[in-house]
């Protein structure tokens, strides 16, 4: 099993000192910064654009995960890879040329990854499996942060991972990884794990954690015993 990654969603930092929050994170073992980028379109929602994916840019190492909750994500793809995105997740459920929209990511220079809302079937991302490098499963309906996690997303994970080793490896030896975003925090963290996701978003339970960034990292990591 692949080690377990944390990504801390900006979302929840304090935004009047984004620098020093994201300082934190990175310093506290956290190995990749997710940025949450909604349209109020596709999620009621409103949030950041690439401008904010510049600064951040500008204040750390880790790589950048963009997660695009916006309707025609192609057309804005090329600005958030300008902008210093090291991958860009779309939803299945705004692509009619979803193919189109990855091969267009990864010509960026981007990974590319594909991401499923709590209602979406896992068997929606079966054609587009081979071309991705991670695929998200929304453990919450996506457009806002401290949601509660839903349970009943669970099974999902387990079916894309068994996809996942089903893939003729002869042919597309790249791994994939499983990412889940929304209420995760120590209690359902070992949950997602047990199903198989190695990539954790997590909001809420980093930048609001009552001890600060650092301790809700390490909390996490404890929770799933994974040591950095
Ligand atoms: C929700 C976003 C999440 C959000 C998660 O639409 O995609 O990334 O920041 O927040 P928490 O961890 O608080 O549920
Ligand atoms: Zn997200």
């Amino acid at each position: 099993m692949n080690a377990i990654r944390i990504a801390p969603s900006i979302l929840a930092a304090d935004f009047t000192r984004l620098g020093e929050q994201i300082a934190e994170a990175e310093a506290g073992g956290g190995d990749l910064i997710h940025i949450d980028i909604m349209d109020g379109r596709f999620v009621p929602n409103l949030t950041m654009g690439p401008f904010i994916v510049e600064a951040v840019r500008r204040v750390t190492s880790l790589p950048l995960d963009v997660h695009l909750m916006i309707i025609e994500p192609e057309r804005h793809v090329a600005n958030f890879i300008n902008a210093g995105a090291n991958n860009i997740t779309v939803h299945v459920e705004v692509s009619p040329n979803l193919n189109r929209t990855i091969q267009q990511i990864r010509e960026g220079g981007a990974n590319a990854s594909v991401v499923l809302n709590p209602h979406t079937h896992a068997s929606a991302i079966q054609e587009i499996l081979p071309f991705v490098d991670m695929v998200l499963v929304m453990t919450v309906n996506p457009g806002y942060g401290g949601q509660k996690f839903i349970r009943q997303t669970l099974p999902k994970i387990r079916e894309i991972r068994t996809m996942i080793e089903r893939l003729d490896h002869t042919v597309y030896n790249q791994t994939i990884a499983i990412q889940v975003d929304g209420g995760i925090d120590t209690q359902t963290a070992p949950l997602v794990v047990a199903h198989g996701a190695n990539v954790l978003v997590a909001g809420t339970s980093v930048f609001r954690a009552a001890e600060g960034v650092a301790a809700g990292i390490a909390a996490l990591r404890e929770a799933v015993g994974a040591a950095h």
